[in-house]
């Protein structure tokens, strides 16, 4: 019995049409600043073992591939070099890296700043269409959102639903009394990162394939996604990078390397207005956190964008 189930769920999916989605997200908003997780109090999503062998498990198998290889499964829905997995670390299961166990049972989420109800299919349109420089996302009911929102059911098994977890998100790492430096960045990049990510930020490629994901340039995340904040970028690489050795530098090495990759172009944010960087800059920007995108620094304007 279990067989045809099976054949004839992904039977489904497989001819479900791709439609045309409109922009779902105008943001990928900043979730509210949380202390970071500590380990003896975080959830354990379930673990491979434990998947039983039906249609569920295939549909969570096919959303955790789409997750860690997004780039070669889902081509039209990807304009970069990244995967889902480059910032969401462990394939979605590390606490302090956005976990995707984490954020399921947190959605719908209302929004007060636009009065808005964002599903959880919208937030992976915003990662789709900014983080992924993707384009026109796919739709809400489409398989790629469909097997994708199966995977993080799964790691949420047994989570209690609305409850905020410890190790949500990027925790917030404040900015340092000092502000930030890019010379200073600058120094730390060379010091400890450009050794993975290339010292031009290009990543390292293996045949078509990136080994080490770019940070800036044509094949990394848009102006319009979440990482381009420096203090976004920030309390992602404190808790997560140098892979490895997390938290090992101190928040104002965070924050300094933060802005430094955050000074380079990269593909410009797709609700660029009237081809006009200075208006996208005042009603998406201005804002949103802490971020160079419109200003000029050293005489360069950034945000440019690069193709
Ligand atoms: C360039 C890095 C990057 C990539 C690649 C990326 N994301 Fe994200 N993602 C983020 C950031 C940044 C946030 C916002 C986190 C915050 O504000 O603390 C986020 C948030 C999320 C959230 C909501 C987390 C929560 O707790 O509410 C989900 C779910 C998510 N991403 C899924 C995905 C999926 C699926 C993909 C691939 C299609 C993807 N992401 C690719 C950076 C990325
Ligand atoms: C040992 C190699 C290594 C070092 C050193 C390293 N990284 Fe990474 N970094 C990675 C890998 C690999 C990933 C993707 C992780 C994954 O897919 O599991 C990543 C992901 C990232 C990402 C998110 C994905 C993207 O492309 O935007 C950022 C940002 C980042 N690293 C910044 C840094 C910074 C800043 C430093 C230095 C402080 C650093 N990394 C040092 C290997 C490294």
């Amino acid at each position: 019995m279990k067989p045809f189930v099976l054949v004839s769920v992904v039977g489904l999916l497989m001819a479900l049409p791709i439609q045309a989605a409109t922009i779902a997200m105008e943001d990928q908003s900043q979730l509210v600043p949380r202390p970071a997780g500590q380990q003896a109090a975080l959830f354990q999503p379930p673990s491979e073992k434990d998947l039983p062998d039906n249609a569920y498990g295939k549909l969570v198998r096919q959303g955790y591939a789409l997750f860690v290889d997004t780039r070669r499964l889902a081509p039209q829905f990807v304009g970069n070099g990244l995967n889902c997995s480059n910032c969401h670390l462990d394939q979605g299961r590390l606490a302090n890296s956005a976990p995707l166990w984490a954020a399921y049972p947190m959605y719908p989420a209302y929004r007060k700043k636009n009065d808005k109800v964002n599903t959880y299919a919208e937030r992976l349109q915003g990662c789709f269409q900014f983080s992924m420089n993707g384009g026109t996302p796919p739709a809400a009911d489409s398989p790629e959102i469909t097997a994708l929102s199966v995977y993080s059911y799964w790691l949420a098994s047994k989570a209690p639903l609305g409850v905020e977890q410890p190790g949500r998100g990027y925790p917030d790492v404040a900015q340092p009394a000092q502000g930030y430096s890019i010379a200073r960045g600058a120094q730390v990049y060379g010091d400890q990162c450009a050794v993975c990510h290339g010292a031009q930020g290009q990543g390292q490629k293996v045949g078509d394939h990136y080994a080490m994901p770019p940070l800036w340039g044509k094949d990394s995340y848009n102006w319009g996604a979440g990482m381009h904040r420096i203090n976004t970028a920030a309390a992602f690489i404190k808790h997560n990078m140098p892979l490895g050795k997390g938290a090992s530098l101190s928040d104002q090495q965070a924050w300094d390397v933060a802005a430094y990759i955050n000074s380079h172009e990269r593909p410009q944010d797709p609700r660029l207005i009237e081809g006009s960087v200075e208006k996208t800059r005042v009603k998406f920007h201005a804002n949103d956190g802490v971020n160079l995108y419109g200003q000029t620094v050293e005489g360069v304007l950034i945000g440019q964008g690069i193709r």
